[in-house]
């Protein structure tokens, strides 16, 4: 796996703030009315622009390649482009080669906004994480779409595809947009606009990603497209956009509505993966191996479908989004009670491996403090390159605060640079001594390991995961 993408991934958390000034105006773009756009669109003539380029929005650039439109992306990271212009990637599961058949379909990116003008839809995927206190930060969004508003013209399509709170594409992107553009144009409001008027309006909607990382059995474009318009011609304007890269499109009936959905998805997770979390933990105390449990119950035909308990939260998603809407739930005088306790019990995770990892070295009359501990597996989850908001960087500084040693092992990560929470500046170690480790602790179970070796060189196994299912050895503490 190169360096550069690499650092690339561990760095992704940090994108520059700063803005290319655009230098130059394209005044070779004309004003479409709706119904030329949308003919555009099926003619598959539509310039497509998609502005941040990254796990989700250099995936659906391709999908539009694919598809036969001309697609442009735009990122402020230099070294993103440049690898984009070489016909690289920097993003394991995406082959350079898609990236070439891309270019030959016309793709190309850019740091230059000016290049927007050009285009007939623009597709937001920049980042929307949480603040040091756990608040939303919409300044990715809201950078975006100051930078973004200068460049507008009458007749484009402006959709927001960032997971957010409801409220965020009409209240906090449409004023931008409508404040900050140079021709006075309007958003496309109430059923009568945009039937003929091309001259003053733009239309808006919002269409969340629902992307699995690392899912290979759902084909991207079989995840239905959940899309919202500002108004029923943005509606039908996204339909068809979309409807030309995915099977199905769901209308709603609001941008706000299609914000929730996504987040409703995410909440549906957390929630779940805490109470799985809060019965592991009952279970252990009980004698009971909760894995068990949950594939005994998944055999009912109706009404479970099953969750996993893990080492914590990870990902940019399930960690992050439910506490977009707890945010906002407080304007409207409420408090999301589960949300809340999901994450209390999701966030201890961490802290309850560090106990079973002190429990287990203590049966063994060691201490973790000077133990020698190798994790395996850094990414937040099975066979995917993301560390974002990984619960084993968590586990690692908790060690290493207890003065334990630790190293780690990743397919995925040769390093571990800054995160952010974390600067760790850590070198993957080899899979060559695991007998010289007082403690093996299996944080993601990548279907790259071969676990019975493992357990059977090791000293000490604590598994996470259940990956060592069906190795039936006394040096195995499951957690
Ligand atoms: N990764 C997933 O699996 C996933 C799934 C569903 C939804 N989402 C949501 O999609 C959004 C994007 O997530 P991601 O995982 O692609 O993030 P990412 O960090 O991988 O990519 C975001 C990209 O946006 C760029 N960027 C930031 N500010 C910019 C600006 N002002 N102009 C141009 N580019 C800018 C960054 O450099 C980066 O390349 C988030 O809201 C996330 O919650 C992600």
């Amino acid at each position: 796996m190169p360096e550069l993408r690499a650092r690339i991934e561990n760095e992704t958390h940090f994108p520059q703030k700063a803005h290319r000034v655009a230098t130059m105006t394209n005044h070779s773009a004309a004003s479409s009315s709706p119904d030329q756009l949308k003919n555009r669109i099926q003619q598959r003539q539509a310039r497509v622009g998609i502005i941040g380029m990254g796990y989700v929005g250099l995936p659906l650039a391709l999908l539009f390649s694919e598809q036969k439109f001309t697609v442009t992306g735009f990122d402020i990271d230099q070294r993103k482009v440049d690898t984009l212009m070489r016909g690289e990637s920097y993003i394991y599961r995406i082959a350079a080669e898609e990236i070439r058949t891309a270019q030959s379909q016309g793709f190309s990116a850019t740091c230059d906004y000016s290049r927007l003008d050009a285009m007939d839809a623009i597709i937001i995927c920049v980042p929307t994480p949480l603040n040091e206190y756990h608040e939303p930060d919409l300044s990715f969004i809201t950078d975006t779409t100051r930078a973004l508003a200068p460049h507008l013209r009458a007749g484009q399509l402006v959709v927001l595809e960032s997971t957010t709170y409801p409220g965020t594409t009409e209240e906090v992107m449409l004023p931008i947009l409508e404040k900050g553009n140079k021709h006075g144009l309007k958003a496309a409001r109430g059923i009568s606009s945009g039937a003929s008027n091309g001259g003053e309006e733009f239309f808006v909607a919002f269409s969340p990603e629902r992307e699995d990382p690392g899912n290979t059995t759902v084909a991207r474009c079989d995840i239905p497209k959940v899309v919202g318009g500002v108004n029923p011609k943005a509606a039908e304007l996204a339909g068809a956009l979309y409807g030309s890269i995915f099977h199905r499109t769901v209308p709603v009936s609001s941008p706000a509505a299609a914000e929730m959905t996504k987040l409703l998805e995410n909440i549906y997770r957390c929630v779940n993966i805490a109470l799985v979390n809060e019965l592991k933990m009952l279970c252990l105390r009980m004698g009971l191996d909760i894995w068990e449990v949950i594939e005994a119950a998944s055999t009912k035909p109706f009404g479970f479908h099953p969750f996993y308990p893990g080492p914590g939260l990870g990902g940019h998603c399930i960690p992050v989004d439910p506490f977009y809407l707890s945010w906002k739930a407080q304007e409207f005088d409420f408090r999301t009670r589960f949300i809340e306790l999901a994450g209390e019990i999701n966030t201890n995770m961490p802290y309850h491996v560090l106990a079973s990892i002190g429990g287990a070295l203590n049966r063994q009359k060691k201490s973790v403090n000077g133990a020698r501990v190798l994790i395996l597996g850094v990414a937040y989850k099975r066979d995917i390159d993301d560390l974002r908001e990984s619960p084993a960087l968590t586990i690692i500084e908790l060690l290493q605060h207890e003065g334990a040693e630790v190293s780690y092992h990743d397919p995925y990560f040769p390093f571990i640079g800054k995160g952010r929470k974390y600067d760790l500046q850590m070198k993957r170690t080899e899979l060559d001594k695991l007998g010289e480790y007082d403690c093996i602790v299996i944080v993601t179970d990548h279907s790259d390991y071969d676990y019975k070796k493992i357990v059977g060189e090791a000293q000490l196994v604590v598994d996470t995961r259940n990956a060592t299912k069906g190795i039936d050895s006394p040096k195995v503490v499951r957690c």
